[in-house]
């Protein structure tokens, strides 16, 4: 008894020493696009060609189309999704904010455009 005492407690401060220094870490923008949005996005930000033939509106992520958007207005489709939801399911079930904000970041690094056109 004792001794699941002493290995509870322990376990209980190894929590909360890792705790806080999880949640300061940021979301991994990059391995959360691959998991959630590579299948139709692509790995470069062009469609595949199983999203092409599917949803013929998706267009591909490039320097011209994420300078042309805030990143408001790419959080605001994530949360809400694309068309009613109908061909881009929403988000807001499966990322967090953070993760959100993580993912539009990684797509400008990685595909250009900062938004500076929409502020
Ligand atoms: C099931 C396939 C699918 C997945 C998964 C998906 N999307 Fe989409 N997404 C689409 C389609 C289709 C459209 C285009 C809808 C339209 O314009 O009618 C779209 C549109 C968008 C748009 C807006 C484009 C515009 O015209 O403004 C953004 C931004 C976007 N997706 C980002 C993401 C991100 C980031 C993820 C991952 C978190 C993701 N999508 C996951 C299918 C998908």
């Amino acid at each position: 008894m004792q001794n699941v005492m002493t290995r509870l407690l322990g376990t209980a401060a190894m929590l909360a020493c890792t705790a806080p220094a999880l949640s300061a870490q940021e979301p991994d923008g990059a391995a959360l696009y691959r998991e959630h949005c590579k299948e139709c996005h692509g790995a470069a930000g062009r469609p595949t060609k199983q999203a092409l033939g599917k949803y013929k509106d998706i267009k591909a992520f490039d320097a011209a189309f994420l300078g042309a958007r805030s990143d408001d207005s790419l959080i605001a489709v994530l949360k809400h999704g694309a068309k009613d939801g109908k061909e881009m399911k929403a988000f807001k079930e499966k990322l967090s904010a953070d993760e959100m904000g993580a993912v539009v970041k990684y797509m400008r690094t990685k595909f250009g455009g900062s938004g500076a056109n929409n502020p």
